[in-house]
């Protein structure tokens, strides 16, 4: 895993930016996989400066969204729709019709499941997936003890993940209780992988994946397992390597 370390989480956010930028000016039919959570935030905001002042184009870019919550709509401002069209989508030449999620309310979540896995293995898998990192080590919604085999399926969150993520609800109640998140073997099909962290809150998190064994209860450190993983964090996410 290569280690970029960065000032503070703006240059973080600048640093993905241009990373990202380089894979889809490469190839602008890249299928992106793309993260939600208070991290990436910074990164899609530089990335629609990117597409104002240099048109960088979208058109023919497929996006595939790690996870979403079960029970929440996509016009709820707490769905993780609603937040990618929020602070990104909207704001960019993608057409609505290539950007995918998960679907937390259809009726049928288990055939979800399967859908959006046979989605991914059907475009041919992803070229580049963004990654966020919760603080027990999660990746998308995989929650410690998640199966390394396991692919595009239902989880029940941890309270300390419906705690960390509260901050976006009105209450803790109003936080959902499950999710359906792409597997930790769909993450890893993935070509090329880039993990943002900042914070001193993700300080443990990163120490326990740069040092620690490989081990199911501890999601992302499958990632050690990936050929090509890129890790760009701040002084403070890094404070404890
Ligand atoms: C959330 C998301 C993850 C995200 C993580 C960290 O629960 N499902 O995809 O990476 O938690 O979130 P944040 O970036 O807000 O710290």
């Amino acid at each position: 895993m290569k280690i970029i370390r960065t000032a503070n989480y703006e240059e973080m956010s600048t640093k993905a930016a241009q990373f990202m930028l380089d894979r889809i000016q490469t190839n602008p039919e890249l299928k992106l996989g793309l993260a939600t959570g208070g991290t990436p935030k910074g990164v899609y905001k530089k990335l629609i400066e990117d597409h104002n002042q240099n048109n960088t184009t979208y058109k023919n870019i497929l996006t595939f969204n790690l996870d979403e919550y079960i029970g929440i709509d996509s016009s709820n401002p707490n769905s993780y729709h609603f937040f990618m069209k929020e602070q990104l989508f909207d704001h960019i030449d993608i057409p609505s019709s290539q950007t995918y999620l998960p679907n937390g309310t259809t009726k049928d979540l288990l055939e979800e499941c399967s859908r959006y896995e046979d989605l991914l293995n059907k475009v041919g898998g992803i070229d580049l997936q963004l990654l966020g990192i919760g603080e027990n080590g999660h990746i998308g919604f995989n929650e410690p003890g998640t199966p390394f085999d396991s692919t595009t399926h239902l989880i029940e969150l941890e309270e300390n993940t419906r705690q960390a993520n509260a901050r976006f609800f009105d209450s803790i109640d109003e936080v959902p209780t499950h999710a359906i998140t792409m597997g930790i073997a769909s993450i890893m099909a993935s070509k090329e992988i880039l993990l943002l962290a900042s914070g001193e809150a993700k300080a443990e998190a990163i120490s326990k994946l740069i040092n620690g064994e490989i081990d199911e209860s501890f999601p992302a450190s499958a990632l050690k397992r990936h050929e090509n993983v890129t890790i760009i964090a701040d002084e403070e996410a890094l404070k404890l390597l």
